[in-house]
């Protein structure tokens, strides 16, 4: 059984003209698609990466997924149930099994609290557990992140590093034992010699712990470490999706070709290759028809500028939305 099904999710934003394009005439509200059709699943303890260049809709399918906001389309199953149509007490043990990780450990913590109450807070929130059940937990929680609970218990945030904050953030995730763990970039506002440990802690984990992950990252390096399954989208659809070691290795789609040959070798003898992309980076406001990437691909046909290509199987368990395959 999957444990999270994503079908056909869309999130459209609308953007209204502005005073003078109204005065001029004509302008009408413009439509960013930010998530246009997305469908995927994952199996239980399954690690899924995600990458794409920024605005791609990364973030917003988190959000959705996290029911942090109501998509405009699609539907979203955990545990085979329709995440839109809860109850009250549903909803309560959805936000108790599916987790975020923030990217920005700064922002994320609330600075008039302890260590010990951004920990316990969801405790107390969100199950029975006494006050010695909770202080214990919180305890144990802390622990696993790597921080001594005596040391750092009644710390604020700001009298921790970047890192140690990172992993208050991970025992704030983990405290009440998710079954599903959204991580949106966890690693990129930390300095690169931290980023390896908590990059560890994590992995370590969801092993542990046997949580479901979906972790969304710009670094292919660290997703090739870290994902059983890598999804690479752009301008909000998925351009590929299979087992992170074939798509590295082989990709199909131009860009997830592009994607990966941009990625620095430590070689001092390797030649760059000619990039496998032209242009800009392109947003999701009122998109062509035809596949989205047809203004940056070097191999673009007459049948990419009218019809949008579905996500294919080419082989058993990788899927690509190309028209060449
Ligand atoms: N609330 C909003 N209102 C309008 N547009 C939005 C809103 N949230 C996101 N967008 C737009 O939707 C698109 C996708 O944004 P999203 O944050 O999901 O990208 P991302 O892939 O997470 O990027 P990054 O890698 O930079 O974090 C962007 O073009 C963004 O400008
Ligand atoms: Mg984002």
């Amino acid at each position: 059984m999957a444990i999270l099904e994503v079908s056909d999710l869309k999130q459209y934003f609308y953007l209204q003209p502005t005073f003078l394009g109204k005065l001029v005439g004509g302008a009408k509200p413009r439509i960013i698609k930010a998530v246009d059709g997305v469908s995927f699943s994952m199996q239980h303890g399954e690690i899924l990466g995600v990458a794409g260049e920024s605005g791609c809709g990364k973030s917003t399918c988190c959000l959705a997924i996290a029911k942090l906001r109501e998509p405009t389309d699609g539907t979203i199953r955990y545990k085979e149930q329709n995440i839109s149509e809860m109850s009250k007490g549903e909803i309560r043990n959805y936000r108790r099994e599916v987790q975020l990780i923030f990217q920005d450990p700064y922002e994320s913590l609330n600075p008039r609290y302890t260590v010990f109450d951004l920990v316990a807070e969801p405790l107390r929130a969100l199950t029975d557990k006494n006050k010695t059940e909770v202080r214990e937990r919180a305890h144990e929680t802390i622990a696993m992140a790597g921080l001594t609970p005596e040391e750092y218990k009644n710390r604020y945030p700001h009298q921790m590093s970047g890192g140690e904050r990172q992993r208050v953030g991970i025992a704030q995730a983990l405290v009440l034992e998710p079954k599903l763990v959204i991580a949106d970039e966890p690693l990129s506002m930390l300095d690169v010699s931290i980023r390896a440990g908590i990059l560890d802690l994590i992995r370590d984990l969801s092993e542990r712990m046997n949580f479901s992950c979906i972790y969304v990252s710009h670094d292919l390096s660290i997703l090739s470490n870290i994902s059983e399954r890598l999804m690479i989208m752009y301008l909000g659809r998925i351009m590929e999706l299979g087992i992170t070691k074939e798509v590295i290795t082989e990709p199909y789609h131009p860009y997830a070709q592009a994607l990966i040959a941009a990625v620095p070798i430590p070689d001092p003898a390797y030649k760059r290759p000619i990039p496998k992309i032209k242009g800009e980076v392109a947003q999701p406001i009122d998109p062509p028809p035809g596949c989205r990437f047809q203004t940056r691909c070097l191999q673009v046909m007459d049948i990419c500028r009218g019809t949008e290509p579905p996500l294919k199987e080419v082989k058993p368990g990788h899927s690509v939305a190309c028209h060449l395959y």
